[in-house]
């Protein structure tokens, strides 16, 4: 945290915060839990004592064409199935179901654009558009199990688009709005998808994309891709390619009005979600229909403690990570929730927006990353400052761990010392959050994920053997299935049963993490343990960062590491030799950052960039990435002589010295 350029006011804060470290746990404070939905911790040992029949009863919060004749299905694991021989579908349980019960007029969004356009969408509404963008997508000839793309930022029609497809069974497969339309179109190739719904342009603080403009180079040559289905979101021109591209609103007042809900086998997949792994090519996440919506609705009430009628609840994630998906869309409406939807950026048009939507709409519940948090920080507390909090009543942080100091500034400057904060451990693979406080049970601890939710078996175990330990550092792993649980990587089975399964046994789902347990059994989730960098709680992969940098003509190999950074967690540091006599210059350097952009998005440009002549090789040729970081952190390099060549690390040393001494210049 900046302590330098602080006014008096700020240096009283961090003192109060350096004395708040001190405090190892908060209890749920009174007031909350008057409130709260669940108080009695007797729901964690019920849930243990018959974890099905847990999962049962929340299953019984949707809706059922029929009911599911078998709670599990694990005669084949990995591959397990949930609630067999169910049927129902995903936009019933989300909309009609609410309509029906009278909650028609009932706000589902608050939606907020970027320049201040507001909007406000029922659920009516949005069952009505939802209908007639379902009926147009059939008379598109899109039907059930064909893969559709959504490709687009933080507008209305993000939503409709996702539950229009559950609605006649297609199988969405979002990339988000700052991935390269080359990403794009690599996922819409793995997936084979049939259509690809975007936007003419996206708004971009202050700016405006050319979304289609940038699909079209790229999308050409996919003949499975029938049907380019464009929102003109901002009138930015683009070409329509006759015979594959259609206007979302031409095509939409042509269509029927009505269209029914399929009903779908609980097993039936519900989306295909693209997240980074250990290799270059991104891992095609299967969520499914039953269990996904069962885990999502669940957790979604009780960690966030809803209270549909009264609460107006805000997840600043965007709908392109799996966060978006269950916490802005799946989770808030099969619960009827009133959310906010913010299109733009936290910093635009300025500093302290996310807290003029907070009093604006009068939130009472929010979720954001710690990243984002750090960045508010590091901003400075007279930005929240200048608005009214005091409706909030909940937060809510994912993606990474914590560090307390963050979490005591959201604590004391963001919940006015009065809210719950819910540290929420989970992945886009379990579909829903594994680990955190129930507010109004659970005590917290600043940096703790604390403990599983009920029905949820984590452990961390000894890497070597497996074997549990009760308290101390290992690796984290879930021993049992849940229901919104991956099923598999889309058309990759082994490739699912390799990544996950493979260490410890067909039962015990290998998370990735690495994780400590203290004395109480609370769980401190420390960092991935694969080669997957977390930047601003964002996943990359090493691997697939390497191919884009080689990619670059100048470029002859790359090693890429995340080193740790106070902002973003992680920041990405490449590690890059030349062809032949290069150097490494400015005008290298921006190559090497525009083919990231161009082949990722931008998010993902290296933070630092270190030209080395060679690179630390062990004599089978494996780039040894543990010296790399150890040499990026400056910290003292343990055994070289199992490099093929230990003269490497010397000469590396000394380019990061000459870099540190130009960098104090
Ligand atoms: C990390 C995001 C510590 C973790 C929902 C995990 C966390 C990866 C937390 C998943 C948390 C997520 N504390 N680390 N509360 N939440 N992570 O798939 O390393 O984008 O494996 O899902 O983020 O990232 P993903």
């Amino acid at each position: 945290m900046a302590t330098e350029n602080m006014t008096s006011g700020e240096g009283e804060l961090e003192r109060e915060l350096t004395g708040m470290l001190e405090i190892e746990r908060f209890d749920p404070p009174a007031e909350f839990v008057a409130r709260a939905n669940l108080t009695d911790p007797a729901i964690y040992e019920r849930a243990e004592a018959d974890w099905q029949g847990w999962w049962a009863s929340q299953a019984e919060r949707l809706h059922w064409f029929r009911r599911w004749d078998q709670v599990l299905d694990d005669s084949n694991p990995p591959f397990y199935k949930w609630f067999v021989g169910g049927k129902l579908n995903v936009s019933y349980n989300c909309l009609d179901r609410h309509v029906e019960a009278g909650l028609g007029g009932r706000v589902a969004y608050h939606w907020h654009g970027e320049e201040g356009e507001e909007e406000e969408i029922t659920y009516a509404d949005l069952l009505a558009r939802v209908k007639r963008f379902a009926s147009a997508l059939k008379e598109l000839g899109i039907g059930k199990g064909d893969v559709v793309g959504i490709y687009m930022g933080m507008i209305p029609e993000v939503v409709v688009a996702m539950l229009a497809c559950a609605r006649i069974g297609a199988v969405h497969n979002v990339v988000f709005g700052g991935f390269s339309a080359e990403s794009v179109r690599e996922r819409m190739e793995f997936s084979q998808a049939r259509a690809l719904i975007t936007v003419d342009g996206a708004a971009r603080k202050g700016n405006v994309a050319a979304v289609k403009q940038q699909v079209d180079q790229h999308m050409g040559d996919l003949d499975h891709l029938e049907h380019i289905i464009v929102v003109r979101a901002k009138g930015t021109p683009c070409e329509m390619r006759e015979g594959r591209d259609v206007w979302y609103h031409e095509i939409v007042e042509a269509a029927d009005p009505e269209c029914p809900p399929e009903e779908m086998d609980a097993e039936d997949p519900l989306y295909i979600l693209y997240t980074s792994g250990s290799t270059a090519k991104p891992k095609g996440i299967l969520h499914t229909t039953g269990g996904y919506l069962v885990g999502a609705s669940s957790t979604h009430q009780n960690v966030f403690d809803l209270h549909a009628d009264t609460d107006t609840y805000w997840c600043c994630a965007d709908v392109g990570w799996v966060t978006g998906h269950t916490y802005i869309v799946y989770g808030p409406l099969a619960n009827a929730a009133t959310s906010i939807m913010y299109e733009g950026a936290p910093d635009y048009p300025h500093r302290g927006i996310w807290w003029e939507l907070v009093q604006r709409y009068r939130a009472t519940i929010f979720y954001t990353a710690p990243t984002a948090i750090r960045a508010c920080i590091k901003w400075g507390p007279e930005h929240p400052g200048k608005f009214d909090l005091s409706s909030l009543r909940l937060l809510g942080t994912v993606g990474e761990p914590i560090n307390p100091k963050a979490w005591l500034w959201y604590h004391k400057v963001i919940g006015g010392e009065r809210c719950p904060i819910v540290d929420t451990w989970w992945q886009t693979e379990t579909g829903s959050i594994m680990i955190s406080p129930l507010p109004g049970i659970t005590s917290t601890k600043p940096g703790s994920a604390t403990r599983p939710l009920p029905g949820i078996l984590a452990e961390v175990v000894d890497e070597r053997d497996g074997t549990p330990i009760e308290e101390g550092q290992g690796l984290l792993v879930l021993k049992r299935p849940w229901p919104s649980m991956l099923r598999t990587l889309y058309k990759e089975d082994e490739r699912f049963v390799e990544t996950y399964f493979r260490r410890f046994g067909n039962e015990t789902y290998l998370v990735g993490d690495a994780a400590r347990r203290d004395k109480d059994g609370y769980f401190w989730v420390i960092g991935r343990i694969d080669d997957v960098v977390n930047v601003s709680g964002h996943r990359l992969s090493t691997a697939e960062l390497e191919s884009a940098i080689v990619a670059c003509e100048a470029v002859a190999e790359a090693a890429v590491i995340g080193q740790s950074d106070e902002l973003t967690g992680q920041a990405i540091t490449a590690f890059v030799t030349l062809q032949g006599e290069l150097d490494g210059s400015d005008e290298v350097e921006s190559l090497v950052r525009a083919e990231v952009a161009e082949r990722i998005g931008k998010f993902a440009r290296p933070k630092r960039i270190i030209w080395a002549d060679d690179l630390p090789k062990t004599r089978s040729g494996k780039i040894m990435r543990r010296l790399l970081r150890d040499i990026a952190e400056g910290r003292a390099l343990g055994d070289v002589t199992t490099l093929r060549d230990p003269t490497v690390m010397a000469a590396l040393e000394e380019k990061i010295r000459a870099e540190q001494a130009s960098i104090e210049e």
